[in-house]
């Protein structure tokens, strides 16, 4: 396996030190009066490249994007090339059979969210995961044919390459054909992954793909997927038949054939929405990130907002005083979330507002300095939101079946994707003939008002289900820009925890002067209002959580780790690039051992 270890020769330019690297990032002014950061004074350095990176969880899809920029693609060209090279290489998440965003900035200045959410099909109904006395039936929207919805990614992908990439669908399809055809090896963590997956050993197809004479493929097994390879290269030949045509058909049928509503009427009306994205600022950088239907630009917005009236330097880096401002920022706009957000095709919502500096004002003088609010008595400022549709409840839970990529390319356009097939491998249902995985991000969606999703968020109507809507997401590509300068790509699965992880790497890069690299594995603390509990990874420093402790929060440490629970969330993607010399920093998070910052 050519895993580029973050200080080798095959993806590493230069390598400064990590003092010298902090200061060329040009973001540490504020924190020159703060205390010394721990994560400062441990952490590795970042990978280092001249021209162009991509950063992925997968180091074969990670080369695939360079191999695509190398023989004269853009950034979108090479972001295409990931995502098609993930269905393969990383089938937990990347997906054909599942939905994504991709944030495009070009160097002009011109910026594209490119929305390829799935949509519930046209027989889908509000009450659709709900038994005779309507409470929601466990599973019904997370495992099987019910919970699939119509995909979007393979639509998404096929728009970016034809609108904004230079080569060809075929040559930016070309690496995910050959992992496809050839084969991999499969890496240790996702062979355990795989051994864990009682979603996908339930249906047969699923078993045909990823068993052999009846156990999960092992690791450093070498695993080819030919129907996969087959179904990439009739998409290369002719995407259109995906949505419209003989695959449309074959993918209806497999998916009618065991219970499911999704009809070749449903793929043939689903469609790319290419939207403004939302953008914000915070300590004069521009924040350019997803506006609805994902919650993650506008919760991010606003907690930044909230948090731009602290001097969070001086708090010195995850103290007991900043992690419970921030957490307070947290709680507040997740409030938001809740009663507000859902699929702005179908709802109105009041995100000018909720993304006002005055509004930020006012919600932070609700914040006592010394102890947490709690979240059954939070009360939101009068006078600034019409008011919701109505009051949820709920508990939580994470987990890191999604994936993020961020690419930069040598002219200094930036691209930043997150794509999902929601829970671990989605659905657990593979698309027949086809080879894919199909998604359950039905379950994204208000099952209930007030019941707790997969992860734990409480949804209200404005996310109820309803035929062609797309569900309530918290993926949060994001590009933070310098004087109009793409200072940082960034972003992260985790399912409810994806905003407040990109709101951590912002601080600890912005506030908390860490550079890429230290900011990816820095240890990450979340909060989404409800359940009214403070979650941290497992290397979050103890001393800090029992102050927050006794300051009145209630707290949750991973401390279990097994293959279920691996003790962290999702590995943050990112890349910066440093505005005096145009150098490319990139971050391999260490949460996961296979990824890669690959350059050149
Ligand atoms: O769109 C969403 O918010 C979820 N479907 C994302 C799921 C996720 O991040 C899973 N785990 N990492």
């Amino acid at each position: 396996m050519c895993h580029c270890a973050r200080l080798s020769a095959c993806c590493v330019a230069i390598v400064f030190s990590v003092a010298s690297i902090a200061a060329q990032t040009g973001v540490q002014t504020s924190a020159q009066t703060a205390p010394p950061n721990p994560y400062a004074l441990v952490r590795p350095s970042p990978t280092l490249a001249r021209h162009a990176m991509v950063v992925s969880i997968h180091h074969d899809a990670s080369d695939a994007g360079v191999e695509v920029l190398k023989a004269g693609g853009n950034a979108v060209d090479a972001a295409v090339a990931v995502g098609f090279a993930l269905a393969v290489v990383y089938p937990q998440a990347g997906n054909l059979g599942g939905g994504g965003f991709m944030l495009i900035r070009m160097k002009t200045g011109e910026a594209h969210f490119l929305d390829y959410r799935e949509r519930a099909p046209a027989a889908a109904t509000a009450g659709m995961y709900l038994d005779a006395q309507k409470n929601v039936v466990p599973e019904l929207s997370t495992v099987g044919y019910r919970a699939i919805g119509v995909p979007g990614t393979v639509a998404g992908l096929v728009y970016a390459e034809k609108t904004y990439g230079r080569l060809t669908l075929a040559q930016v399809m070309a690496p995910a054909i050959r992992f496809a055809s050839q084969g991999y090896i499969l890496p240790e963590e996702e062979a355990r992954t795989l051994a864990a997956a009682k979603n996908l050993a339930q249906f047969p197809e699923s078993r045909r793909i990823f068993q052999r004479d009846g156990n999960f493929l092992k690791s450093g097994d070498h695993f080819t997927q030919s129907d996969l390879a087959a179904t990439l290269k009739r998409i290369a030949v002719d995407p259109a038949s995906f949505y419209k045509g003989p695959m449309a058909a074959e993918l209806a049928a497999s998916i009618q054939k065991g219970g499911g509503l999704l009809t070749t009427a449903d793929l043939a009306a689903y469609q790319v929405k290419d939207r403004a994205p939302l953008t914000g600022s915070y300590r004069g950088y521009q924040i350019v990130t997803a506006p609805p239907p994902s919650a993650g630009g506008i919760v991010l917005i606003e907690a930044l907002n909230i948090l731009s009236g602290y001097d969070l330097a001086k708090m010195g880096d995850r103290s007991p005083q900043q992690v419970h401002v921030i957490t307070e920022a947290f709680r507040r706009a997740f409030k938001d979330r809740a009663d507000y957000l859902g699929d702005p095709d179908f709802v109105s919502m009041p995100i000018q507002q909720m993304a006002s500096p005055a509004y930020a004002a006012a919600w932070r003088k609700s914040i006592d300095p010394l102890k947490p609010s709690p979240s059954a008595t939070l009360t939101r400022p009068a006078g600034f939101l019409p008011p919701p549709p109505a009051t949820p409840r709920a508990a939580a839970h994470e987990s890191t079946e999604t994936t993020h990529f961020s690419v930069v390319d040598a002219e200094g356009n930036a691209v930043s994707s997150t794509t999902t097939l929601n829970g671990l491998f989605g659905s657990g249902v593979t698309a027949g003939p086809l080879g894919f995985l199909l998604n359950n991000e039905m379950d994204d969606f208000t099952a209930k008002p007030g019941a707790p999703n997969m992860y734990g968020l409480i949804q209200g109507p404005a996310n109820a289900i309803a035929p062609g809507k797309r569900p309530l997401s918290n993926m949060t590509p994001t590009i933070v820009l310098k004087d109009g300068k793409v200072l940082l790509v960034l972003g992260s699965p985790g399912g409810s925890t994806i905003i407040t992880t990109v709101a951590n790497d912002i601080v600890s890069i912005l506030d908390n002067s860490l550079n890429v690299q230290q900011a990816a594995d820095a240890p990450r603390f979340h909060h989404q209002y409800l359940p009214d509990v403070l979650q941290v990874e497992k290397s979050f420093p103890q001393p800090v959580l029992d102050a927050l402790k006794a300051s009145g929060y209630a707290v949750s440490r991973i401390n279990e780790v097994d293959e279920k629970n691996p003790g962290v969330w999702g590995d943050s993607e990112m890349i910066t690039i440093d505005p005096n010399s145009g150098t490319l920093l990139g971050a391999d998070d260490q949460r996961h051992k296979f990824g890669k910052a690959a350059g050149y």
